[in-house]
């Protein structure tokens, strides 16, 4: 597993707190593991902790937080973290840990920049999905999932050849923006080259799109596929990481070489695409 720089716990519960900051030590997944009982110390915590320059590419900060605390809770918490300034808000990535979601807590949190909701306890395993950045996010009510979206695929060849980390340093960014803007999708990293799929309401997948367009980390960007309507394939993902190890996923980048942006094939090659790009979700569904 990654070690991260450092984890904030923010909750209020003092056995809950004890003994998931006893795993991390345990785990020794990060260099140190802060605890605040309260959202307001967990600010201060914060902004006292990222206010120096990070180096370049540094992990994020995870920060665990319970929502249901005195003073200031979870949801004031992700509040004021929205109006932190960008340098140390992209510092950040938040998981919420939950013990029982009502609908209105799930509506409360629709919006705000969580990159997953994890159930307590916290376990090993639990940690290790985090790590790993795949998080799902279950029920969190937002589009209709039956709705249709609007479906870009493209690739693109990274600048410079990117480590581990700061693949999971761009993805930990993505979602946080892609969470707001409803936007789920698959980001695979092979060889130098991305293919990426986004889908969500038209106007956000191409705003986002034009940002992405725009990142100096990646060049020769193509569009390989777009399509409105149709079934949205990654329901509860801000942006799976597609490993690229596996099978549907060697099986998109063949079919994204194999097919050369603008040809004229039009509808066949647009669903072919898309079929393989979604296909990466099974490879994601155990992760
Ligand atoms: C390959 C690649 C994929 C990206 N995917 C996303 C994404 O899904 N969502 C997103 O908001 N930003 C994504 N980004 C980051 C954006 O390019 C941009 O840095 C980020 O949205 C912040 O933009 P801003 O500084 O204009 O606010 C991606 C960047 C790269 C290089």
């Amino acid at each position: 597993m990654r070690k991260l720089p450092g984890i904030l716990l923010v909750d209020d519960d003092a056995t809950s707190a004890f003994l998931t900051q006893r795993l991390l030590h345990k785990l020794a997944v990060a260099d140190q593991v802060v605890a605040a009982p309260n959202g307001t110390e967990g600010l201060r915590v914060l902004q006292h902790l990222l206010a120096p320059p990070a180096p370049a590419h540094a992990a994020p900060w995870l920060v665990l937080l319970d929502l249901h605390m005195p003073v200031l809770d979870g949801f004031g918490f992700l509040e004021a973290c929205r109006r932190l300034p960008a340098a140390q808000r992209q510092r950040m990535a938040m998981v919420v840990l939950t013990t029982s979601l009502h609908g209105a807590d799930l509506e409360r949190l629709q919006g705000l920049p969580i990159s997953g909701l994890v159930p307590k306890p916290l376990t090993e395993a639990k940690v290790r999905a985090i790590l790993r950045g795949n998080l799902p996010v279950p029920a969190l009510p937002g589009p209709d999932p039956a709705a249709g979206v609007f479906q870009l695929l493209y690739h693109s060849r990274a600048t410079q050849p990117l480590a581990e980390a700061e693949v999971y340093e761009l993805l930990s960014q993505s979602r946080q923006a892609n969470a707001a803007a409803q936007i789920t999708g698959v980001l695979v990293y092979r060889d130098e080259w991305f293919v990426q799929l986004l889908e969500g309401p038209e106007a956000a997948v191409r705003a986002t799109y034009a940002r992405i367009r725009q990142d100096p980390r990646h060049t020769e960007v193509v569009t390989l596929a777009e399509a409105p309507a149709r079934p949205r394939c990654f329901v509860p993902w801000r942006m799976a990481l597609g490993r690229n190890t596996t099978p549907n996923v060697a099986r998109l980048f063949a079919a994204v070489l194999s097919s050369p942006a603008g040809d004229e094939e039009g509808g066949a090659r647009i669903e072919a695409l898309l079929q393989a790009a979604c296909g990466a979700l099974e490879d994601e569904a155990d992760g």
